[in-house]
């Protein structure tokens, strides 16, 4: 498939069909990105599958995931990375290419947490390495794939689709949005500097309209959707929001996704370029809410 069709596709999905992956095809799956280069050289990350999802998720409930609340899934693997210079947002972007693989040869996924409780994990897990625990990601077969995939577009309910899952607190921004529950290209992108915006047209002229439509369809926790980006000339900087629903950590594994996705619709638009985790003299006025990670040198 192509990647924006893929991107397209892709939703976290929390009801699998009870049906096992062939474990050749997940082995697959990872042998593929782990060969892939990341944002950052010579960081370690590795996947660990979990074939026996029943199991796992006995032990878990209570540990992983939003409010402890761990999704039921056939398999899962668990992604964890050496802790060094740029690790968060490099395994966020490792990461996601393998849901995007995964996504595209027709498996659903999600993403869940793993915070204080990592040594609980890791236990249970019987994870041995020393690497810090980034996420685990739910894998198998998509049950249900309309409900599923209008999980944050049901227009007019009152309640947090996510609650049927058993998520009591989570709001859900921009819910009530007509098309998808994403903000619009519009509130995304600023021009030179912060707060000035770039309209639909100002992006299409410099054929970024098409980037910013499927960027925004990047997962990120309680779809809180924290990236905004400054294009200055032929750097586009990214900043990402901090507020007191996520740590740090949290908000580099999603800039690391906001970046593959950046990258991927970058590439295919064909605006060559790539992303470095360096800090800029300029400051662009970026609130204090926000810290940038990163620019992306075409
Ligand atoms: C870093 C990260 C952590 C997440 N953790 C959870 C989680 O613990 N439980 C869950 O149900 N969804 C989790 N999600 C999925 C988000 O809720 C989901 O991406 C977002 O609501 C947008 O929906 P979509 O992925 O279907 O487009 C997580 C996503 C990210 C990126």
């Amino acid at each position: 498939m192509k990647i924006n069709k893929v991107i397209k596709e892709r939703r976290s999905v929390r009801e699998y069909k009870g049906k096992k992956v062939d474990k050749h095809l997940i082995e697959d799956i990872i042998a593929a990105v782990e060969n892939k280069k990341g944002l950052q050289e010579n960081i370690g990350v590795s996947f660990k599958f979990i074939e026996n999802g029943g199991e796992a998720y006995e032990k878990l409930d209570g540990i992983v995931g939003y409010f402890g609340k761990v999704i039921k899934a056939p398999h899962y693997i668990y992604i964890a990375s050496d802790a060094k210079e740029g690790y968060l947002e490099n395994a966020g972007y490792i990461g996601e290419s393998l849901v995007l693989k995964a996504t595209d040869l027709g498996l659903g996924t999600c993403w869940m947490e793993i915070n204080e409780k990592e040594s609980d994990v890791k236990k249970i897990l019987g994870i041995e390495d020393d690497r810090e625990a980034i996420g685990l990601l739910a894998i198998g077969y998509a049950k249900r794939e309309n409900k599923v995939a209008g999980l944050f577009d049901t227009k007019g309910k009152s309640i947090s689709p996510l609650t049927e899952f058993g998520y009591p607190n989570i709001e859900v921004k921009y819910a009530d949005e007509p098309v998808s529950s994403r903000i619009s290209i519009k509130d995304i992108a600023y021009l030179k500097e912060w707060g000035r915006k770039a309209s639909a047209k100002e992006l299409e002229d410099r054929g970024m309209a098409d980037l910013f439509y499927y960027m925004r369809l990047a997962p990120s926790w309680g779809n809180r959707q924290p990236w905004k980006f400054i294009i200055d000339g032929e750097k586009i900087i990214l900043a990402v929001e901090k507020d007191d629903k996520v740590n740090e950590k949290v908000a580099r594994i999603e800039a690391g996704i906001a970046m593959l996705y950046f990258e991927l619709m970058s590439h295919e638009q064909g605006i060559p370029g790539r992303w470095q985790l360096k800090k800029l003299e300029e400051k662009y006025n970026v609130p204090k809410e926000f810290f940038v990670t990163g620019f992306y040198k075409v």
